[in-house]
């Protein structure tokens, strides 16, 4: 899953200044097998490589031994301040903290870091599907996930410069279309198993009453196996272009649409381009003929289909003419291709259709409709409930509304306990809570890899001095109530660090010129994780460093200062990557 685009600056300085000295000691080395990593132990530097063990290995050497004669071939430079071999032969660089100063300074110019940032996907284009809820459907957790992660990694791609293209295919197209259909024709009819309320009348209908429809199909069609053939022909009516069926589906889009744009409205979601898998109608068959004229199909009874290699087939087209959701997603690839010529396409869709970018990316090959870059399925997990915690009021899908209800009763709390909260205004703290609320929600949808499933465990997901949302927004608003007391807050930079540096402010400085690092790893794995665990590490950093030492009117103030302000930034910046929002006051 893993793709290369960005060099970043100091990590890529470093290993042209380890490639020189490894050449001068005789050796030849592909500049891409360096590996960097940053030691865990800041005792162990800032960068460490196992370069010189590599080597060794190759070539018989003594590791350490070999280590030892690079480090002899670095010579001064403006990054390293000093070099040193640990353990079984790592070579670990510490930085000058001139460097470390100068990332964190420009972290605090908001303008001058973006710029800096935009300068990596420069006339680069991706196009990202997410979010992709089915009409006629609740939105239901898993489309939230979906929604969260494909807005931040947007966010991601955007600030390092790419154009970036957010395209929802809602469902709006298939076979569950038509037994929607087939329900509202009987609710129409008077059939008492669909009933919905006293008189049926299309213009009424609700959000609710289509769930309500949709699920009593699938019930009575257990025991009423004629609806499913009903549903199928609908469809079939549907795609052949059916007067009634038109307006009936016409109807479901508008109350689903307006329903989505509240849910978007509330999670503080603009997507740029809705287009539903009906949008593609009249691509279709001219699609067809294109991937049967390539001579991958196959008629298979009465179906067509693509053959694809170490994998079931694909269907193309059913016995009954209609299409299927491969079809469509077929169209949307030449549609994106076509119109946007991007060099990348994400796909943020749970894992549970993996087969199925793995059937559209196979065949998209064989067509040769391939960007750049490539397509990239980033499968999410699923949401979990660690049990007893969390019922919904049906017991079956879970509404975000009732996640949405019960994060906010939670904020809520919180707002009631938080001491720094007497002078809040109510208007405040109404915004106070609804940020609290959907952060902690979207926190904990980010903070796991996407490709891992998430618990939701209420408990945690809450907790004010855990790995959550309120935690870092409660940070960044001691930050602000820090730098509100001061004179000097708007300390953007310092000449040099202090003589007598402490631990807990070196520990500080050190984490923040990452940040840049942080940003071009999580868009290179699509990984908003790397994010939120980066920022959760410096608000822990912040906290001790907090509960160790005065700022205000000490003779380290500036200093301090600095460090705490950075801290507001990095925290700021990177929960709006997430898409959370931040309190001036918690
Ligand atoms: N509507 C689909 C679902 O809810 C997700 C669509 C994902 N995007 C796509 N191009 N297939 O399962």
């Amino acid at each position: 899953m893993d793709q290369r685009f960005f060099k970043m600056k100091i990590a890529e300085d470093l290993k042209q200044i380890i490639l020189k000295a490894v050449e001068t000691s005789g050796f030849k080395v592909d500049k891409e097998k360096i590996k960097l990593e940053h030691p865990s132990d800041i005792n162990f530097g800032d960068y460490s490589t196992n370069i010189a063990m590599v080597l060794a290995k190759e070539d018989g050497k003594n590791p350490r031994e070999l280590a030892n004669e690079i480090i002899k071939n670095i010579g001064n430079s403006e990054l390293i301040d000093k070099v040193e071999v640990a353990g079984t032969g790592f070579i670990n660089f510490y930085l000058k903290p001139e460097v470390m100063i100068e990332e964190a300074e420009t972290i605090n110019y908001e303008v001058e870091f973006r710029n800096k940032l935009s300068e990596y996907g420069k006339n680069k284009t991706m196009v990202i599907d997410y979010s992709a809820p089915n009409i006629a459907k609740p939105f239901g957790i898993g489309h939230l996930r979906s929604t969260d992660i494909g807005q931040a990694i947007y966010n991601l791609y955007k600030i390092l410069g790419w154009n970036c293209i957010g395209d929802n295919h809602i469902g709006d197209w298939g076979t569950q279309y038509g037994k929607l259909t087939a329900a509202i024709i009987r609710a129409k009819n008077g059939d008492k198993r669909f009933q919905i309320g006293d008189n049926f009348e299309l213009e009424k209908m609700t959000i609710a009453d289509l769930e309500k429809l949709y699920v009593t199909f699938h019930k009575e069609a257990e025991v009423d196996e004629s609806l499913i053939d009903e549903g199928r022909d609908w469809f079939a009516k549907l795609e052949n272009g059916d007067k009634e069926a038109r307006e009936i589906w016409q109807k479901c889009i508008d109350i689903s649409l307006l329903e989505f744009e509240k849910v978007y409205q509330m999670l503080g979601v603009h997507i740029d381009f809705i287009h539903g898998e009906s949008f593609y109608e009249d691509m279709l068959p001219g699609i067809m003929k294109e991937i049967e004229g390539k001579g991958i199909t196959k008629k298979s009874e009465g179906a067509t289909i693509v053959e694809l290699p170490e994998m079931p087939p694909a269907m193309l087209r059913k016995s009954n003419e209609t299409t299927t959701y491969f079809t469509r997603d077929m169209a949307t690839i030449k549609y994106r291709i076509e119109n946007w010529n991007p060099d990348l396409i994400v796909y943020e869709v749970g894992v549970d259709q993996q087969l199925h970018f793995r059937q559209v990316f196979e065949t998209a090959k064989l067509m040769g409709w391939w960007p750049k870059n490539g397509m990239i399925h980033v499968a999410h997990g699923l949401i979990r409930w660690p049990t007893g915690k969390f019922s919904t009021r049906k017991g079956d899908t879970i509404h975000l509304s009732d996640v949405i209800e019960k994060a906010t009763e939670e904020a809520e709390k919180i707002a009631e306990k938080s001491s720094v909260n007497k002078d809040l205004t109510a208007t405040e703290k109404g915004k106070m809570i609804k940020a609290v609320a959907l952060g902690a929600i979207k926190f904990s949808d980010l903070a796991a890899d996407p490709r891992k499933d998430v618990i939701f465990d209420w408990d945690k997901i809450m907790s004010l001095d855990g790995d959550s949302g309120p935690y870092l927004q409660y940070t960044y608003a001691r930050c602000k109530s820090v730098l509100n007391k001061t004179a000097i807050r708007e300390q953007k930079n310092i000449e040099t660090l202090p003589e007598d540096v402490n631990e807990d402010e070196v520990a500080l400085i050190r984490e923040f010129y990452k940040f840049e690092e942080k940003i071009i790893e999580a868009a290179e794995r699509f990984s908003p994780a790397v994010i939120a665990e980066y920022i959760l590490g410096v608000a822990r950093k912040y906290n001790e460093f907090y509960a160790k030492n005065r700022i205000i009117d000490q003779k380290e103030e500036v200093f301090r200062v600095f460090l705490t302000k950075t801290t507001a930034s990095v925290i700021e910046t990177g929960l709006d990557l997430l898409g959370i929002e931040t309190v001036e006051k918690m």
